[in-house]
C-alpha cells in the first residue's frame, strides 16, 4: 500500500501581532525553510480499526482512541474525519515529524494541523479544499488557545504573504520586489496561549491605553503593505522597528529580544523587531540580501540559538 504525505511551512509574523486578535489588519509571510509533515500508511499488518498516531520528535505515539477529544493532533484527525463524513476511519498509521521550533512564534501547531489534514484526507481519497484546510486548523488553534486570530492557520495553508484581517476575506499580498529576512530564536520557549491572555488582563485594565497600542499597530501594518507594493525597503525597516517599540512599550519584549533586535540594527538591517507573542521566541530583522550572513553571524555571536536566512518572493 503506498504512503501519502503533506508537507506544510513554518510562519512569521512581519506586523500586527496581538492588535490582529483584537480587530486590526497584519502581514504574515511563509517560512519554506522550515516545515512540518505528516504521512499516512494503512498497513494491512496493523490492527483493524485501529489509528495510530506517530510524533517521533516528541516522543509520542498513541491510538486515537485513547486520546480525549481535546489533544490537538487527535482533534486533527476527528475533524479531518467528519469532514469527509466518514463514519469509521480505516486502520493506519499517522507519523508527524517537524523542524518548526516549538512555541517559537513560527506557527509549528497550525503547520501540524493543515500537513495532517491534506495527507489524510488525500490518502482517503477526498482532499479537502484549501477553505476547509484552513477551517478546520483554525478549529484546532482554538484548543492551543482560546482566542486565535486566524492568521497562522491562513498563511501556512496558503504559504503565501497574507493580509490578514479578522472575519474577512483573506488577502494574498502584493509583494513588489523579493526581500530577505533573517530570523534569530532567543531559545526562549514563549506559549502564545498564556501571553495573548496576560495581554488580554492587561487590555481589561487599560482598555484606552491598549485600544491604541492596537490601532497604531493596525496603521503600521496597512502603511506596510502599501511600502511592500512599491518595494521600499527602507520604509518597511522603519515600520518595523516602530511596531517593536509598541509591542515593547506593551511589555512584550525581553532582555534576550532586544539584545538580537539591537543587534541586528548595528549589523546593518534595515529595521528589526519581535515576531509572534513575544517574551521569547523569534525576533526577524530586514536585511540586504547581501548582508543577510553578516546579520546572521551577529545575531548568533549575540546569543541567538539558531538563525534562518529566508527569502520572500515577489507575488
Ligand atoms: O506567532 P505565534 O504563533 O506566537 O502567534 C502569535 C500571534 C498573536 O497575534 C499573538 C496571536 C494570534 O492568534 O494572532
Amino acid at each position: 500500500m503506498p504512503a501519502y504525505y503533506a508537507t506544510a511551512p513554518g510562519k512569521i509574523i512581519l506586523f500586527g501581532e496581538h492588535a490582529v486578535v483584537y480587530g486590526r489588519p497584519a502581514i504574515a509571510v511563509p517560512v519554506l525553510q522550515v516545515r512540518a509533515k505528516a504521512t499516512v500508511n494503512f498497513d494491512p499488518r496493523s490492527a483493524p480499526g485501529i489509528v495510530t498516531l506517530q510524533a517521533p520528535d516528541i516522543g509520542f505515539e498513541a491510538a486515537l482512541s485513547d486520546l480525549p477529544e481535546d489533544h490537538p493532533l487527535a482533534a486533527v484527525v476527528r475533524k479531518a474525519a467528519s469532514a469527509m463524513q466518514l463514519s469509521h476511519i480505516p486502520a493506519c498509521t499517522i507519523r508527524v515529524t517537524s523542524n518548526i521550533p516549538i512555541a517559537g512564534g513560527m506557527g509549528s501547531g497550525a503547520a501540524v494541523s493543515v500537513a495532517i489534514l491534506r495527507a489524510f484526507s488525500t490518502a482517503l481519497g477526498h482532499p479537502l479544499t484549501d477553505e476547509q484546510v484552513s477551517q478546520l486548523a483554525y478549529e484546532v488553534e482554538v484548543i492551543h488557545h482560546d482566542t486565535p486570530s486566524g492568521i497562522d492557520n491562513s498563511v501556512i495553508t496558503y504559504a503565501k504573504p497574507v493580509y490578514f484581517e479578522k472575519g474577512k476575506k483573506i488577502e494574498i499580498l502584493k509583494v513588489h520586489q523579493p526581500f530577505t529576512l533573517v530570523i534569530g530564536d532567543t531559545g526562549i520557549q514563549s506559549p502564545t496561549g498564556s501571553v495573548v491572555s496576560e495581554v488580554r488582563h492587561a487590555w481589561e485594565q487599560a482598555q484606552d491605553q491598549y485600544e491604541s497600542f492596537f490601532s497604531a499597530i493596525g496603521a503600521m501594518a496597512a502603511s506596510a503593505r502599501e511600502a511592500l507594493e512599491l518595494g521600499s525597503m527602507d520604509v518597511l525597516g522603519s515600520l518595523m522597528n516602530e511596531n517593536h517599540a509598541v509591542l515593547k512599550e506593551m511589555s512584550l519584549s525581553s532582555p534576550e529580544l532586544e539584545g538580537l533586535v539591537e543587534t541586528a540594527r548595528s549589523a546593518g538591517a534595515w529595521g528589526a523587531k519581535l515576531s509572534g507573542a513575544g517574551r521569547g521566541g523569534n525576533m526577524i530583522a530586514l536585511v540586504k540580501p547581501e548582508s543577510s550572513a553578516q546579520v546572521a553571524g551577529a545575531l548568533s555571536q549575540a546569543g541567538a540559538k539558531r538563525t534562518i536566512i529566508t527569502e520572500i518572493g515577489a507575488t
